[in-house]
Formats: structure tokens, sequence, C-alpha cells
């Protein structure tokens, strides 16, 4: 048992394979863990209109989102990717969530939010800072936290951060609220642009359609979405150069799927799904990558609203924070053979298996002995069918155009961690060129 800060009640519990399976059980989990008394993010308590738009938006439209995510793909690739003809020095991190935040931008704010460089920078710091701020305040008992808040630079940048999101967020309201006064005068009109925003807007309650708290939930939504993605895309670079074997053998898949039906720009409106469900072997590796390296060692998270008691007799209190020590089980040999050796094909073995098995064994699939990446059950993360084909079509694009390797002397860098959650070294770097193609 890990005995984490402050709070009274706040015990995580490592549990094993035999004593939980945490869909027999009904737990709520709670944001705790950022601190929202301090951050300002009590709302999400009451109110998840941010996984709603997600489940009942996003993923009924996935292709068309995924389409105009990958138009904007297009955009930020001429910006933010350098085309070094010689080996280069990048900064792999900072480029894969420059072109994650412009993908996360089109289809939640739309167009011209997207290309807006001070939304941009909002929707990368605001993470940092989220987090930042919750980390330290967990370092020192509750008791402090009135005290230890108002010193905290991050958690004042925070406060600016969700003052320039009002500003963006309220001139886009302002406008939809215009447009919507000029139709009713008979005026002609372009139609609103369909964005995941509009449609919290027309669906949200009255406290949530309130400008501080859609714009502070519009921050909350760049931090699910842009630097778990991006790292899991510079993570999964990271252990190619790492295993430099695989570039040939994903390159090799990469073109056969663009021979057969077309290479990612040349796709049809709606046709990223179903080209990028075809790089099998990319999936594969980014769930070894994701095996490797998640963005949390401890999840899912669950707090007990009620004390019940496991069948193998273990008594859980009402209030107790639960944690199932995903990394843990993940490295288990009974669970996954031969744990350690980093195996990018394990899915791909099984999903040949059978047409039955070429079903499972995916990266957006989440299952309590193969995938807990994204979480698990009804909680698990809604943004997963989207983030995953976000993964493939920077990856692939990356394999197409650039080799990479380590600079002289370096290796594959180490994860850090801050508590539960994970990230890349900031300062790791990558060689890049354009390939050279005979
Ligand atoms: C590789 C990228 C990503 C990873 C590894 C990841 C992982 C996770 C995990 C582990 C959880 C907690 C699930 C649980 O407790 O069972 C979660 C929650 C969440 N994720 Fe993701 N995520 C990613 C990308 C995204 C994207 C792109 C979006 C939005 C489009 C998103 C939106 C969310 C939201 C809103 C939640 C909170 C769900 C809730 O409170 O019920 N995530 N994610």
């Amino acid at each position: 048992m890990y005995r984490s800060s402050s709070d009274v009640m706040m015990q995580i519990i490592l549990f094993s394979r035999s004593s939980i399976s945490l869909s027999c059980v009904s737990y709520h989990r709670r944001y705790s863990n950022m601190m929202p008394k301090w951050t300002d993010l009590e709302f999400l308590i009451r109110s998840h209109l941010h996984v709603k738009v997600l489940k009942n938006k996003l993923a009924p439209e996935l292709p068309r989102y995924l389409d105009l995510a990958r138009k904007e793909l297009d955009y930020g690739w001429a910006l933010d990717v350098p085309q070094p003809e010689d080996w280069t020095e990048v900064d792999i991190q900072h480029i894969t969530r420059m072109l994650i935040a412009r993908m996360s931008a089109k289809v939640f704010l739309g167009f011209p939010t997207c290309r807006n460089k001070k939304w941009l920078k909002v929707s990368i710091d605001y993470s940092i800072d989220a987090f930042t701020t919750a980390f330290i305040l967990r370092m020192f008992p509750t008791w402090s936290h009135f005290i230890v808040a108002q010193l905290l630079p991050s958690r004042y940048r925070m406060k600016q951060e969700v003052r320039t999101a009002m500003q963006v967020v309220g001139s886009l309201i302002e406008k939809r609220e215009d447009n919507a006064r000029r139709r009713n005068r008979g005026e002609m009109v372009e139609d609103d642009e369909d964005t995941l925003m509009h449609w919290m807007l027309d669906n949200g309650t009255e406290e949530e359609i309130k400008l501080q708290e859609m714009a502070t939930r519009q921050c909350v939504l760049t931090l699910a979405s842009i630097h778990t993605t991006a790292t899991n895309t510079a993570n999964v670079l990271f252990d190619l150069c790492a295993h430099p074997e695989w570039f040939p053998v994903l390159r090799e898949e990469i073109s056969k799927v663009n021979s057969a039906i077309g290479s990612l720009d040349e796709q049809p409106e709606t046709g990223v799904r179903r080209w990028h469900s075809k790089l099998e072997k990319l999936d594969s590796f980014l769930m070894e990558t994701l095996r490797f390296n998640p963005p949390i060692i401890l999840g899912p998270q669950r707090l007990a609203l009620q004390s019940l008691t496991l069948r193998d007799g273990t008594h859980i209190e009402a209030g107790t924070k639960i944690s199932f020590a995903n990394y843990h089980h993940m490295h288990d040999p009974e669970v996954v053979p031969d744990p350690n050796t980093f195996d990018p094909m394990r899915s791909y073995r099984k999903r040949q298996a059978s047409p039955e098995e070429h079903h499972r064994h995916q990266a957006w699939l989440t299952d309590i002995n193969e995938n807990l990446s994204f979480g698990y059950g009804n909680q698990a993360c809604p943004g997963r069918f989207f983030a995953v084909a976000e993964v493939k079509m920077v990856i692939a694009r990356f394999l197409d155009n650039f080799e990479f390797k380590f600079p002289e002397g370096k290796s594959r860098p180490l994860m850090k961690f801050a508590d539960e959650n994970s990230f890349i070294d900031p300062s790791a770097r990558l060689l890049m060129r354009k390939r050279k193609v005979e």
C-alpha cells in the first residue's frame, strides 16, 4: 500500500489481478488528484459535459472529425516540421505537441481558432501549469494548502491561461449568438462550424455553458487530449530508434496500405478511419509502446462511494481511493509472457490467429489483461479512438518522409515520474533528416 499526500482518506491500494475485477464493482472516479479547490476545477465533480461530448458527438462522427484533423495536420506540417537534408537535432516532443494541439483545436473549437497562436500556447501550457500546481500541493498537508496555493507561480499562470481562454471562447460564443440573431432577422448567414464546443453549447445546462466554466472546460480537454497523445507519438519514435530493425517493417506496411487504398493525403472525405485501421503492425507497435510507457502507472483510479467487501474478503471503506497497478499488472509474467522484452508484434501475432481474434487486440480496445493504458470500464478514456488515429497519422507521415536516430552517445530516454504520472525527459532529442528514397 502506498499512502499518498495529505488528504485524510487518500489511500491508494495496489490491487493485483487476483483481488479485484473493476467491472464487477461500481466506483466513481473523482478529480481529487487535481486539487480542484485550488485549481478551480471543482465543477468537474458535478458535471461531465467534456465526457458526454466525446461519447455522444466525437465517437459517432469519428470519421468526419478525423478527416478534419488530417487537414489541420497538413497545414501544421509545413509550419512545425523542419525539412533537414542532413542529420539535424530536433525537439521531437515539441514538434508532436504542436501537431496534436492543432488537430485538437480544429475539432474542439474549429477554424480560425486552430490557427490562433494564443490559443495553441494556452492549450499546451495549461496542462503543465495545472499538473505542476496539483503535484506541489499534493506534497503538503491539507491544512497548509491555503497558504501554499498563494505562493505557486504555476497557479497564477493557470488563472491567466483561463482568462485568455475566456477571451477566445467568449468571442466564439458572441459570433455564434450574432449569427443566430442575423438568421432570425432573415439574413443569409453561413452555418456555424460543427465543432465539439458548439455541441457542448447546444447540450449543456445553464451552468455548464457559462463563459468561465466553458472556457475552463476547453482547457481541461486540452489537458486530457494533447500531452497524452503527443507523448505517446514521441514515445513510438524513441522506441523505434531504440529498436531500428522495426523501421523497415513499419515503412513496408505503410507503403503497402498506401498502394492498396491510397496514402493519407489521397483519402476521400471520411477515409482516414479505414486507412489507419489497416496499419495493424503500427497499431501493435503502439500498444507495446503504451505497455512500457503508460501515461499513468496507477490506473484506472476510482473512489469508493460506499463501503464494500470484495469476494476475497478485502474490505474497502467508503472514501477510499482505489487504483489498479496497471504497469505492474502489464509486466506480470503470468499475464504477459516474457514481459520485460519489448516485443512490438505481440498483438499483431494474436490478431493473425483467427478472424475472431483479428477484431481483438487493438490499441483502442481496453482489456484487463492486455491493455489498461486507456483505463477500463465505462470511465475508460473517451478520446482513445481519436487518439490512436492521431498517433498513426503523425507516425506514418514521419516514417514516410524522414529518418530518425539518437544523437551520438544518447539512447532511449528514461521515463520520469511525478507521483503516478509519467513523462519523457524534456531534454531528450532526436536526429532527423529527409528520407532519401532510391
Ligand atoms: C494516447 C493518448 C491518450 C491516452 C494514453 C489517454 C489515457 C487516458 C486514461 C488512462 C484515462 C483514465 C481512464 C480511466 O480512469 O479508466 C483517460 C481519461 C480521459 N481521456 Fe484520455 N488518453 C489519451 C488521449 C485522449 C484524447 C485525444 C482525448 C480527447 C479527445 C482524451 C480525453 C479524455 C477524457 C475527457 C478523460 C476523462 C474521462 C472521465 O473522466 O470519465 N484522451 N485518458
